[in-house]
Parts: structure tokens; C-alpha cells; sequence
């Protein structure tokens, strides 16, 4: 190496300190990583011999059955459910203890997935549905009968409590299973389930095997069948396998699952909103086209606006890949889908926003970075009450396994980090205060590890970090 002159030794030296001064401003006062270390144990899929993928007995009884909203206000439900040995009835009978017994008609579908042929999906929407009213509904009508129940939210209005349960990238595995187990024993007893994408895994089988979409559907009935989960897609339901000769993205998750997006002004499934209590939840597609002038761009545009906060003062947007994401995994992934939406969520100042995709939990302090213009250099993330906090929740379980490697030191805006599988609820009290928890899976269900109080950012819009000032 060259020998260094006095001066430019000296210049080294200043650029040096510079250089350690601006990093400690940008990384210092990072938020909390976790020290807890789960028992190093591998991710594994429940073999399909497992209880929780029984077949229910009689002929063509209805499997998989789950439910969803199904328009913007809560007053209907889509019931799905699959029949095998024959069509069937695609009729929901249902009742109250108010009601007599009434029965709405739906459709029934089947797809092929490269040499899987799938059971005959039901999708029937129940439509007029009283608030706040306990239903019974039976399925599979005229062969096997199944019955079940759900409680239709309250209406909407700006200081009607409701708590949301929060599960990403769930899978099928035996860590999955303890997290739907956790989040249906957690007392503070989630009414429905935001579900931020990433749902059996199904992919990651040789060509695709469809049939562990299928067992998602049995596993997972003993939560959705009973409380609607609200679905985002996930890059593991994009599907798109043309070494298969399958080239339709998002085949077999829209045939299986379907959402009201036509209620919201949407047109495609992936991008939609829906009214729930005191909340009003924007769901994303983070694998649509994005861009300026795109159909999911026109709508956001146009969504945001209408969002009334006096009527739902909670305003949660639900996207898979997340925008502010401190770990070694999918990192950056979330920029470009930021860097479009982003001043938009700050004017509109949405209270929360969910993603998974990262196996892993990781909490956010309210931040935005919407300064930069090319030629600023104004690119740092900046402490912002207008702005959301991100929450990271992809640790549901799946046979992937734990996002470990985090990037070091843990930035300024990262409140809390930790690389456990558990689930979280959003508990709303009231249109000022809403109580947020996360549980790990390997903690008692009562449990929460990480917590905040969140205020509403259009009713109370004060401070509600949790770091010490
Ligand atoms: C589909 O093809 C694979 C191999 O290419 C084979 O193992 C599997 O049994 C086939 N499944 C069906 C339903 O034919
Ligand atoms: C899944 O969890 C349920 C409820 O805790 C339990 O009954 C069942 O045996 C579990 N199944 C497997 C395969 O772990
Ligand atoms: C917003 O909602 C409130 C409460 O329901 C209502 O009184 C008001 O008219 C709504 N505003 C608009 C612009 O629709
Ligand atoms: C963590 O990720 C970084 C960045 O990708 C990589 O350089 C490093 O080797 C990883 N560490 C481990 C222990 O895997
Ligand atoms: C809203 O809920 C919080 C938390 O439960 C409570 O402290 C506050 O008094 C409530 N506000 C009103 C107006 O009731
Ligand atoms: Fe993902």
C-alpha cells in the first residue's frame, strides 16, 4: 500500500469520525432484541396421518369449511367448504334465536394443478345478516350435514370495541399448529383473524401438491369455520409454475379462497377493503403491479379518501411483504411498493400496518422516510406521529422454519425484534385506545412478550412509543 501523507492521513481520520458520528445518529437507540433463544428444533410438517388433517366420515361430507366477510359492512359471510365424492348442494342453511331457519345459494368450482384435480369448492354468500347475532349454519345438505356457528360483528361505529386476532405465513407444521392453538386459548379471544398471507405452504411440495391445500383447509377449519378470517395473498399462493405448464398466477388460492373485493370498488381479489366494528382494513397485494397508473394504484388512491374516521376511526392496512424490516430475510423486498405508497399512508396517517413474509416478530416506532427526492440525500427514516407503526408477524409456524439473522446494530426505527413463532391481537377499546399484544408460542396463552397501548392517530394523536425517551 501507498504511504499516506500527513494531511490526508488527517482527512482519513476526520472522515472516519464523520462517518462513525452520522452511523451512530442513524443507528443508535435501536429498540429492543430479544435475548429469549427458543430450543434449537427443526420445522416440520405434520405427516398427512395427523388428526389435524382427518377427513371428516360420511359420504361427501363437507371438509375445509371456513368463512369470511363478505361485503364491506359486515352484513354477510362467505361460507366455503369442499365436497368430494360428488357436487352436492351448494346451500347454506342458517338461523338465529331470533330468526327462522332461511337458505342462501352459492356456486361450486373445481381447477386442475399440472396432475392434481381439486374436490368441488363451494363459495355460498349469506346475505342481510342482523349485528352482533349469534348464527347456526349447516352444509352439505342432502348427504353428510355439518353444523357450525359464527357472531356477525357489531355495527360499525367509531367507539365499538373489537379484537382482532394477527397470524401470517401459518403453513403446516407442527409449530403451526401450537400457534392456532395459542391463538384460540389467548384469553384476550380474538372475534376474527387478520391473516397477512402465506397460507399452506403448499408449494414448496414437489409440483405444488395441491393436496397440502387441502390439508390446510381440514387444519384449519376448527378456527375458520367459526370466526372469518380476513385473507391477504402471499408469495406462496402465487402458484405460478410454468415448468408445470401452470402460468395462471394465484390459480389455486382464488378458486379455494374468495374475499368481497367487488364491495370495495376493487376489481381483483388481491387488493380490497373491508368495515369491521371501529375498524376499517385495507388489505395490499405486494405481488400485483403497484406502480403509477396500475388498477391496484387507482384504488388506493380513491380507498384512501373515503376512509371516514369518524365512523371507523381505526385504520389498519394488511400487505405479505413488509416495508420496514430489520432482519437478513426478504430485506428490502417491501422498498419499491414504499416508496409509491408510503406519503399516501402518512397524509391519511393509518394507525397500523401488518405484514408477514419474515419468519419472525418484529415491532416498528411510528417512522416514514418520504423525504428523499434523488438529489436530497434526506433518506433516513424519521420519527413521524403522522405515521404508522409496522408490525412484522410471519412467524405462524411454517415448515421454512425461524428468520434468525438480524442486521446489526438494530436500526433506530426498530422498537422490538425477536425470531419466535406466536401470533399477536389487536384489542380496541374505544375510538382513542386500542391494546396490542404479541404471544410467543413456547409462553403460557395468557402471555404477552411484546405490548402497546396504541392511540388513535385521528382522535389521540399524542406519542405512544414504547422506547424511553
Ligand atoms: C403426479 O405426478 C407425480 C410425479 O410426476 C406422481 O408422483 C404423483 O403420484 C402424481 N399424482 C397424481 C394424482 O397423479
Ligand atoms: C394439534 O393441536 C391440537 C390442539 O392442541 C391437538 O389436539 C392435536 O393433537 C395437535 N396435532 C398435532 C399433529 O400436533
Ligand atoms: C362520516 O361519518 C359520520 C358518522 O357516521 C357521518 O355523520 C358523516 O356524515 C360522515 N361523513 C361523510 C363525509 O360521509
Ligand atoms: C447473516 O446475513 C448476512 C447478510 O446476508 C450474512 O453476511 C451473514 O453471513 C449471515 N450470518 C449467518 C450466521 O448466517
Ligand atoms: C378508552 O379506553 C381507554 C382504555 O381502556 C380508557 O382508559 C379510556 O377512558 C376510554 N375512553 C373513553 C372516552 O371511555
Ligand atoms: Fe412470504
Amino acid at each position: 500500500m501507498a504511504k499516506m501523507g500527513t494531511s490526508s492521513r488527517v482527512a482519513a481520520a476526520i472522515v472516519v469520525v464523520l462517518g462513525f458520528v452520522l452511523s451512530l445518529a442513524v443507528v443508535c437507540n435501536g429498540g429492543k432484541t430479544s435475548s429469549f433463544v427458543r430450543k434449537v428444533e427443526k420445522t416440520v410438517d405434520m405427516p398427512l396421518d395427523s388428526d389435524v388433517f382427518k377427513v371428516p366420515p360420511g359420504y361427501n361430507a363437507p371438509q375445509q369449511v371456513h368463512i369470511t366477510q363478505g361485503d364491506q359492512l359486515g352484513k354477510a359471510l362467505i361460507v366455503s367448504w369442499v365436497t368430494v365424492e360428488e357436487p352436492g348442494s351448494n346451500t347454506v342453511l342458517y338461523w338465529s334465536a331470533y330468526s327462522k331457519k332461511q337458505k342462501s345459494e352459492g356456486k361450486v368450482t373445481t381447477y386442475k394443478f399440472y396432475n392434481y384435480t381439486s374436490g368441488y369448492i363451494h363459495h355460498t354468500t349469506i346475505r342481510n345478516l342482523k349485528f352482533n347475532t349469534k348464527y347456526y349454519y349447516v352444509v352439505g345438505i342432502g348427504h353428510t350435514e355439518r353444523q357450525f356457528w359464527f357472531i356477525t360483528p357489531p355495527e360499525v361505529g367509531p367507539d365499538v370495541p373489537y379484537t382482532f386476532g394477527l397470524i401470517g405465513d401459518l403453513g403446516q407444521s407442527f409449530d403451526s399448529n401450537k400457534t392456532l392453538t395459542h391463538y384460540e386459548l389467548n384469553p384476550q379471544k380474538g372475534q376474527a383473524v387478520l391473516f397477512v398471507g402465506d397460507l399452506s405452504y403448499a408449494d414448496n411440495y414437489p409440483n405444488h401438491d395441491n393436496v397440502r391445500w387441502d390439508t390446510w383447509g381440514r387444519f384449519t377449519e376448527r378456527s375458520v369455520a367459526y370466526q372469518p378470517w380476513i385473507w391477504t395473498a402471499g408469495n406462496h399462493e402465487i402458484d405460478f409454475a410454468p415448468e408445470l405448464g401452470e402460468t395462471k398466477p394465484f390459480k389455486p388460492y382464488t378458486h379455494r379462497y374468495h374475499v368481497p373485493y367487488k364491495a370495495s370498488g376493487s376489481t381483483a381479489p388481491f387488493w380490497y377493503s373491508v368495515k369491521r366494528a371501529s375498524a376499517y382494513i385495507i388489505v395490499l397485494s405486494s405481488y400485483s403491479a403497484y406502480g403509477k397508473y396500475t388498477p391496484q394504484y387507482k384504488w388506493l388512491e380513491q380507498e384512501l379518501p373515503k376512509v371516514n374516521r369518524s365512523e371507523t376511526p381505526w385504520l389498519i392496512v394488511l400487505m405479505h411483504s413488509p416495508w420496514y424490516n430489520s432482519y437478513n430475510y426478504h430485506y428490502m423486498e417491501g422498498e419499491t411498493m414504499r416508496v409509491m405508497y408510503e406519503p399516501w399512508f402518512v397524509k391519511y396517517k393509518v394507525d397500523v400496518v401488518f405484514a408477514g413474509h419474515v419468519h419472525a416478530y418484529e415491532r416498528s416506532e411510528r417512522i416514514s422516510n418520504v423525504a428523499y427526492n434523488i438529489v436530497n440525500g434526506i433518506c433516513i427514516p424519521v420519527k413521524d406521529q403522522s405515521a404508522p407503526v409496522y408490525i412484522t408477524i410471519g412467524d405462524g409456524g411454517n415448515l421454512e422454519g425461524l428468520a434468525t439473522n438480524m442486521t446489526e446494530p438494530q436500526p433506530a426505527y426498530s422498537a422490538y425484534r425477536e425470531a419466535s413463532f406466536g401470533h399477536a391481537t389487536f384489542d380496541i377499546k374505544n375510538r382513542t385506545h386500542a391494546y396490542y399484544g404479541w404471544h410467543r408460542n413456547q409462553d403460557g396463552y395468557a402471555v404477552t412478550v411484546d405490548s402497546m397501548w396504541f392511540f388513535n392517530r385521528y382522535y389521540h394523536p399524542v406519542d405512544d412509543s414504547t422506547s424511553a425517551q
